[in-house]
Formats: structure tokens, C-alpha cells, sequence
């Protein structure tokens, strides 16, 4: 009999900065589900990717004056990397300028057309950039988008409209039959409401504006970005070998685009004559330490950092630990270092640890394992398989709790216990279990594990007595973290990076973080340092005069170079001065501006940054 599939997905991420924990959330979730469901032997499809034709995608690339091709063909390439560093094991990353994704979009449209559900009108409303979503005048506040509190987009334009309050009632019968369809439970009611409220007509397309699927009926539009991206989950299937796959079991995504999900994916679907995916997950949003993650505001973690706090598998184990999948949880460092700590090392480390080492002396003995009867593998099973990754962990972790109790209770390590063997097969043989529950979580462990103790990682064998093997001590799993010193040092690198942010090249330091409106304020202009004066009571400051050529004229500079550059060395240098800083009181002097310089981390060395050519005084830096 052909094995029972499982088609799993990820939202496809916009291409505009690189991965964060908030994107690696879902793809770790979707990872989760796609180890769950192999090693119950059923036919994997796992499907991540980015979404790149979207308007804030072009945009992005040509704030950074980048084409937009070369832009999206590296960001891509970067969430690959980042997912390789996290153990993704997806089986595609579609792009949806993938040609055999355009060509999908392009038939379904197509079919949708012929079938009278696209007509041409007249959009007038507002869009906000960042959601790529259409909003009336009601939806905003004070004429902003309410989730990204920007700017919305007022556009009048020539529009192909998709019949989507045609559907109305067809969806509600979708929510009312299919109870799994939307999950969790708590996500469903807010959609049914506003399905029930009102569902107007969809505009699905933009005049082309020469980044994005053309419509195929009329090719001076082009695709709206969510039509567009949505389909990538059927188009994944239209591969040769690759429709048995669809429909897809469980589409996972955020809270913030489950209507998307939920009500305009069926719908599209409906109108094809397609499947519908059996269920829409929608999870919750991590903030860190409190704070919504904010690339512009510095609250950020991204994957190499989440990574380097206490390894891949103690992060992704912290992530469906710490909080239910289905609701917000808040990040912090100190958090995950006490996860790994107490319980990564403290009871599973020590566990193997100690089982391993007195294995290796005293060897195993076949006997009936007791001790398993202990694990709740049922419960388990119906929480993974119900999105309560908290609540499995929590269990398996009762279970390790259990096993550390037995140990200690039979003490093997005393000369007077008698059948130390057989108490440590029981152990052995429960470890195993332990191992492959935990696999999805933390496969690179579960792994290790599995080599030592010699067992397959597939779920049967959970039911298989293990085989008795040579076995060694094992090598630390989890090494304890001492939190006061990686906060320490964190903090210290933050202060670091914040002051010599704050301080010279702030402009240039800080482009990844600030967008490029901002950055387009600064006023860089090449000045000539005319005079240098010492300041009374300050050692590290020069008074400058800079010459800023025949329109802005000669102002006064304090610059704290006095360690690094002498007198001399400074007179008639040409400089880079930052020209529209407000002034500042420094010693009571009134500074009127900044020097551009390159600082080394602990600020030990700081050189001023000269036009290596001569150019005229009060040339603009661009
Ligand atoms: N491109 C669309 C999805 C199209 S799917 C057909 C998109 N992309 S996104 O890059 O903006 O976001 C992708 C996912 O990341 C969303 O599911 C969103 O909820 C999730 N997250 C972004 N920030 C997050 C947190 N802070 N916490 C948890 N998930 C977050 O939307």
C-alpha cells in the first residue's frame, strides 16, 4: 500500500531583509511537522519560499539602488542559508519568479476569467505598501493602515475585480462544515464575522509598473501581489510526481495573514473548481523582550544571533517550548539560557550522560522495560499532531523527569545493586523513545542519541525493544551557560555597536537599519580642517574650524580625536563633515556638526575618512 502523504507549507517571505525569528517561527513549525510526519513513514512534501513580486519587494531594491533581479536573487539566497543553519529539511524553495509558478498563476487566472468571475472597474481606495492590502477610508486611522501605523496609498486606477462576495456563502458553509479548516479554534469566529459582515470584490490586479506576473488577458496589468502569492502552493504541486500532494494538510501562518488564508485562497479555489487545503493554522507573534520586533528600532533577533545564544536545537526546542503555538509569546535571552540550562542539560544532558557512562562500564541486559509504561506516547502523539508542541514537550520532559528519578532511586553506580544491567536496558530502551519524541524539535541531538545508543529514528521503533550494543560515554550534549556572563557580554557588545553608532559614522552604520528616506536626510559634505585648538579641561577634544567651501562657509567643530591625531596631522586635512546635525553645546562651545570616521570595536583607533581625490569644498557625499 502507497504510503499516506502529508503536504506541509510556510508562508512565502518577502524578500526585503534578511530572516528573523519571527519567519524562522513558522518554518521551524513546518519543520517540526514534516520530522513528525516521516518518520511515521508517510510521503513528506515541505514547501518554503519567498514571495517576490510584491511592490515593497521593488521598492526595497531600488531604495538600495540594487536591480531588482540581483536584489531578490540574493535576499532568497539568504533565507536558504538561514534555513540550512536552522535543520530546515523543506523539500522545495519556490520562488514566485519561478517560470513554472508564473505559468500556474497565468491558468488559473485564465480559468477564473472564462468562468465570468473577473470583470474590469475602477479601483478607488487606499493600499498600504507594507501589508500589501487594499483598505477603505473607514479602515484607517488618522489616513494610516492600522497594522503598520504608515501612510496608505490613495489609488484610482483602472482594476480586474475578482468576484469574491460571490463566495460568501459558500465559505461560511466551508467554516460551518469543516470545523478543522481554520485552527486554532480561538483565530475562527473573528473571520467568520467579518465574512458574514461583508465581503467585497477583490481588485486583483495594478497597472504594470515593470515588476511582476502580466495579467494574461490584458498585459498592460499585473498580478496582485497576494493572487500571485497564494497560488504558489498549488503551483508547487503541478510538478511531474508531484500532484498527488495537493490538497495541502495544513497551510501554517501568522495571525497577520490568516484572512488571506482563510478567505481568499478558498475563494480563488472555488472559482477554479480546486481542492481546498484541510486546515489553516494560524500562530502567534513573538516580541522581544516586550517589544514588537522592530528591524527600524533595533528589536530584532535575527537567525545567526538566536543561533548563537545556546545552538540550533536549544533555540528551536525554547521556540514550542516557551509559549502555545497559537498564541504571542516574548522573547528574551535570558529565557532560552534558563530552557537550556534546567532543562536541556540539567535533565536530558545528564540523563544520556549518565546512562551512557555507566552503560559503557557495566553493559546492558535485556529485560522487560517498566519504566516506558511511565511515557504518555498516546497524548504525545494527539498533541503534535493537534499544533500543542508546549504541551508534547512538557510531557516527554515529565517522562525524562521520570527516568532521572528511577535512576536515582536504583542507584547503578553502588557496588551493593544488584541487575545493573537490566536497570540500565530499561533506561537505554527509554532513552530511545525519549530520542526520536524529541527528534522534530531537536534533530541534531536526537541524532547524536541515536548513533551512541545504536536505534533507527522512526516511531515504530519506539515499540522495538532496543538491541543490545557496545555503548560509550557520551560527549556533553547541552554545556550549561553561565547567564550572567553572555548577558554581560551581549551587553556589551549592544553598547558597543550603540555608541559608535551614536557617534561617527552613524549614517553609514546604521543603513541596514534605517530606511533609506532617513538616510537621504543626512547632509554629507567635504570640509577642510583650517584650525585646531586645544579645549580647556578636556583631553580627548579638539575645537575645529572647518571650511566648508564659498556657500556654507567656515563653523566650529568639537571632535574627540585629540588621542589619535596630532595638531599638525589635522591642519588643511580635507574631511567629511556631517553638515545638518542640530548644533550641540560641547565645553560651551557650540558644535555645528560631525566628522566621518572609521571606528574599530572598542574605539581604540578612529581614522578620518578623507576624499582620496581633490574635489571642491562643500561637495555633497552621495
Ligand atoms: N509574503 C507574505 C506571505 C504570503 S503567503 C502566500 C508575508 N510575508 S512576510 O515576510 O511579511 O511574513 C511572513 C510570515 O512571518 C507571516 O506569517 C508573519 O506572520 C510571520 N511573522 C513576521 N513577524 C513575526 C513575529 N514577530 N512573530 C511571529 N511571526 C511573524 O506576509
Amino acid at each position: 500500500m502507497a504510503n499516506k502523504k502529508f503536504y506541509v507549507t510556510t508562508p512565502i517571505f518577502y524578500p526585503t531583509a534578511e530572516p528573523h525569528i519571527g519567519t524562522a517561527y513558522t518554518v521551524i513549525a513546518a519543520d517540526i511537522l514534516a520530522r513528525w510526519n516521516s518518520i511515521q513513514n508517510k510521503d513528506v512534501f515541505f514547501l518554503t519560499g519567498t514571495d517576490e513580486n510584491a511592490k515593497k519587494v521593488f521598492q526595497a531594491a531600488q531604495e538600495r539602488r540594487i536591480p531588482i533581479k540581483e536584489f531578490v536573487d540574493k535576499l532568497s539566497q539568504d533565507f536558504k542559508e538561514a534555513w540550512k543553519k536552522l535543520n530546515i529539511s523543506y523539500n522545495r524553495f519556490i520562488r514566485t519568479t519561478d517560470k513554472d509558478h508564473e505559468k500556474t498563476v497565468q491558468n488559473l487566472l485564465n480559468i477564473t476569467y472564462k468562468k465570468g468571475d473577473i470583470y474590469l472597474g475602477k479601483y478607488e481606495g487606499y493600499y498600504c505598501i507594507a501589508c500589501e492590502a487594499y483598505y477603505t477610508e473607514k479602515d484607517l486611522i488618522n489616513g494610516c493602515c492600522p497594522t503598520h501605523q504608515t501612510k496608505a496609498e490613495l489609488i484610482k486606477e483602472e482594476s480586474y475585480f475578482f468576484k469574491l462576495s460571490k463566495y460568501q456563502k459558500k465559505l461560511l458553509d466551508l467554516y460551518k462544515k469543516n470545523p478543522e479548516f481554520i485552527q486554532p479554534a480561538s483565530k475562527k469566529q473573528e473571520i467568520i464575522n467579518r465574512v458574514k459582515k461583508e465581503l467585497r470584490d477583490l481588485s486583483i490586479s495594478r497597472k504594470d509598473y515593470g515588476w511582476g506576473i502580466k495579467l494574461p488577458f490584458d498585459k498592460t496589468h499585473c498580478v496582485y501581489v497576494w493572487y500571485d502569492a497564494l497560488t504558489n502552493y498549488y503551483t508547487a504541486t503541478r510538478e511531474k510526481g508531484k500532484e498527488k500532494y495537493w490538497p495541502a494538510d495544513v497551510h501554517l501562518v501568522g495571525k497577520d495573514i490568516l484572512w488571506f488564508h482563510s478567505v481568499i485562497w478558498p475563494a480563488i479555489l472555488f472559482s477554479v473548481g480546486i481542492k481546498l487545503p484541510k486546515t489553516v493554522y494560524a500562530h502567534g507573534w513573538w516580541t522581544f523582550n516586550n517589544e514588537k520586533i522592530s528591524k527600524s528600532r533595533g528589536k530584532v533577533i535575527n537567525v545567526d544571533e538566536l543561533i548563537s545564544i545556546a545552538g540550533v536545537d536549544s533555540a528551536r526546542y525554547f521556540l514550542f517550548r516557551e509559549t502555545p503555538f497559537g498564541e504571542d509569546g516574548d522573547f528574551s535571552t535570558e529565557a532560552l539560557i534558563n530552557r537550556h540550562n534546567n532543562e536541556l542539560a540539567n535533565k536530558l544532558g545528564n540523563l544520556i550522560s549518565r546512562v551512557s557512562t555507566l552503560a559503557e562500564t557495566h553493559g546492558l541486559k535485556k529485560t522487560q522495560n517498566k519504566l516506558i509504561k511511565k511515557l504518555k506516547i498516546k497524548e504525545i502523539q494527539n498533541y503534535i499532531d493537534n499544533y500543542q508542541f508546549d504541551k508534547a514537550l512538557s510531557e516527554i520532559f515529565a517522562f525524562i523527569d521520570k527516568c532521572n528519578l528511577f535512576i536515582q532511586d536504583k542507584k547503578p553506580w553502588e557496588n551493593a545493586t544488584k541487575n545493573k544491567s537490566e536497570i540500565l536496558y530499561e533506561l537505554a530502551d527509554s532513552i530511545k523513545a525519549i530520542a526520536i519524541l524529541l527528534y522534530p524539535f531537536t534533530p541534531q541531538t536526537s541524532e547524536k542519541i541515536a548513533k551512541q545508543f545504536h536505534f533507527n529514528i522512526t516511531f515504530k521503533e519506539i515499540s522495538k525493544p532496543l538491541t543490545i550494543s557496545k555503548i560509550k560515554k557520551s560527549e556533553i550534549l547541552f554545556r550549561k551557560i553561565d547567564i550572567k556572563n553572555k548577558t554581560e557580554e551581549k551587553n556589551k557588545k549592544d553598547n558597543i555597536n550603540k555608541s559608535s553608532l551614536s557617534s561617527r559614522i552613524e549614517g553609514i552604520a546604521a543603513m541596514n537599519t534605517i530606511n533609506y528616506n532617513e538616510w537621504e536626510k543626512l547632509d554629507l559634505r567635504v570640509g577642510q580642517i583650517i584650525k585646531v585648538e586645544d579645549i580647556e579641561g578636556a583631553d580627548k577634544l579638539y575645537k575645529l574650524e572647518i571650511d566648508l567651501g564659498k556657500q556654507l562657509g567656515k563653523r566650529t567643530v568639537c571632535a574627540g580625536i585629540k588621542q589619535h591625531y596630532k595638531k599638525d596631522q589635522l591642519k588643511n586635512k580635507k574631511v567629511i563633515i556631517f553638515a545638518n546635525l542640530a548644533p550641540r553645546m560641547i565645553k560651551g562651545i557650540e558644535s555645528k556638526g560631525m566628522l566621518l570616521a572609521a571606528v574599530n570595536e572598542n574605539e581604540s583607533k578612529i581614522i578620518l575618512i578623507s576624499p582620496e581625490k581633490d574635489i571642491e569644498l562643500g561637495s555633497k557625499i552621495r
